[in-house]
């Protein structure tokens, strides 16, 4: 009988390619799967956090790690992932790197929101439709698309990440129904704030009314235990989930929109311009 990290490696390995590995979610969604015993293909433009991750893991987890440095948003990135993986079992794909443009729609230019849209909805798409076919033809696997609460509502001042977000809520959603009877899981994990660098760089204001953040690797392992019980969809933690439930249950969506505004105006105030690099 297989032992419940066979069990896991059956399903979902040899091999897992996070798509946004270097730091943040992706660095303990790195750490949580080698921890179960998968290899690892971790992508990011930074090669070097890329290297001291895979240099750890190695030590640690005694499994095989691949360094892949790569532009999500490049035009052939697609081709890429395709040569880089091709003698390659993939039976798990994360999808999680994201732009997440805080500030006014107004205030970012069309070039900005095209780079957005490029890296949260047709990166996440284009490595969705490439894997989910190959995984289907064997019979097993699971991809986790990373989103956002951001995405479960009208979301002000994250105008346009929170558009991307139920773009990826939703492919996830309805895919899980496509894949279910080919034992493939599929799944939105659809984080609140968590404590990233690329949060920290924006510089929330703390308050009473701001939601407090999340440790990323809380919502990885919660991403994963979801996954393996073939859930649709995932919100990470408590206070999330009862967050949803209230303003869904209760509130009309003018409301909702209007409270999600006024969040984010006392997180970022509406002059914030910002956006991770
Ligand atoms: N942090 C939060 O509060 C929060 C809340 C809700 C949902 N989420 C979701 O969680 C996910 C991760 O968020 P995060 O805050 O950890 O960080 P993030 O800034 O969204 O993503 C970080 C990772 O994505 C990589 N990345 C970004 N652009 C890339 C590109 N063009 N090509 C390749 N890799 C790229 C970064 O590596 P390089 O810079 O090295 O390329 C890094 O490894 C996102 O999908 C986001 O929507 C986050």
């Amino acid at each position: 009988m297989s032992s419940p990290s066979g069990t896991f490696t059956n399903q979902y390995g040899p091999w897992a390619l996070i798509a946004g590995a270097s730091e943040g979610i992706g660095e303990s969604f790195a750490e949580e799967l080698a921890s179960k015993g998968l290899n690892l293909v971790l992508v990011a433009r930074r090669e070097k956090l890329l290297e001291n991750i895979a240099k750890r893991l190695k030590q640690k987890f005694k499994i095989e790690v691949m360094v892949f440095p790569l532009d999500l948003n490049s035009e052939d990135m697609l081709e890429q992932v395709k040569l880089k993986t091709d003698q390659l079992d993939i039976g798990l794909l994360v999808y999680n790197a994201a732009l997440s443009p805080i500030g006014l729609f107004t205030n970012h230019s069309l070039d900005i929101h095209l780079k957005v849209l490029n890296l949260n909805c047709k990166g996440s798409l284009s490595l969705t439709h490439y894997f989910s076919q190959k995984m289907k033809d064997k019979g097993r696997g699971g991809i986790i698309l990373m989103t956002s609460m951001a995405g479960m509502h009208g979301s002000p001042i994250h105008t346009h990440y929170g558009a991307t977000r139920a773009y990826v809520l939703h492919l996830a959603e309805s895919l899980w129904y496509e894949m279910k009877d080919h034992n493939v899981h599929v799944m939105a994990c659809a984080a609140g704030v968590t404590n990233t660098p690329n949060l920290l760089s924006s510089e929330p204001t703390k308050g009473l009314l701001i939601p407090k953040a999340m440790e990323p690797r809380k919502v990885a392992k919660a991403a994963i235990k979801g996954l393996v019980k073939n859930k649709p969809r995932i919100i990470p933690g408590f206070s999330n989930n009862l967050i949803i439930w209230f303003v869904h249950s209760f509130l009309p969506s003018k409301t909702r929109t209007r409270i999600m505004g006024s969040i984010a105006k006392k997180m970022y105030g509406e002059d914030k311009i910002h956006i991770n690099k």
